[in-house]
């Protein structure tokens, strides 16, 4: 099984949780600006992960999952967003960005550089529903 985690980060949460999934997997965790190299046939698994800022993900981000929406399609498919917002307001956030990504299976992180080095529990659980 291989995975590949393409991630839009600003200030390196979303990047750390991207490559801490990718130790986790023994997959690979590409910034978006250079995914467009990737073949993303080769591999069975692909998770997205962007950050979010007034409500919105990156437009590169978004860019890349519509032109490539249907190779997406074809494998097993992940997102997660790094966010501030949590529980029912951080659920709600999350799942209208998954909804507009159409992207079913997803999670948020809050703090993901933290969750790395402390406490990697819902990082594992997202790893293990993969
Ligand atoms: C300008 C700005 C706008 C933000 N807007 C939101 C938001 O609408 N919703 C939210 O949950 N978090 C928001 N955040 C928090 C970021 O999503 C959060 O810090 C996230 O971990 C950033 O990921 P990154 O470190 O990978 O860039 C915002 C942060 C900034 C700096």
């Amino acid at each position: 099984m291989s995975t590949i985690i393409i991630y839009a980060s600003s200030n390196g949460n979303t990047k750390a949780v991207a490559e801490y999934i990718a130790s986790k997997t023994g997959g690979k965790a590409v910034d978006v600006a250079a995914a467009a190299s990737e073949d993303l046939n080769s591999y069975d698994t692909i998770v997205i992960g962007g950050r979010v800022w007034a409500g919105k993900l990156p437009k590169d981000l978004v860019e890349f999952v519509g032109k490539n929406k249907s190779v997406i399609d074809s494998k097993k498919s992940a997102f997660y967003v790094c966010c501030m917002y949590n529980e029912e307001k951080g659920q709600k956030q999350c799942d209208k960005l998954a909804s507009e990504m159409g992207i079913a299976k997803h999670t948020f992180f809050n703090k993901g550089k933290k969750l790395v080095q402390n406490d990697t529990s819902s990082i594992d659980a997202f790893i293990a529903s993969l």
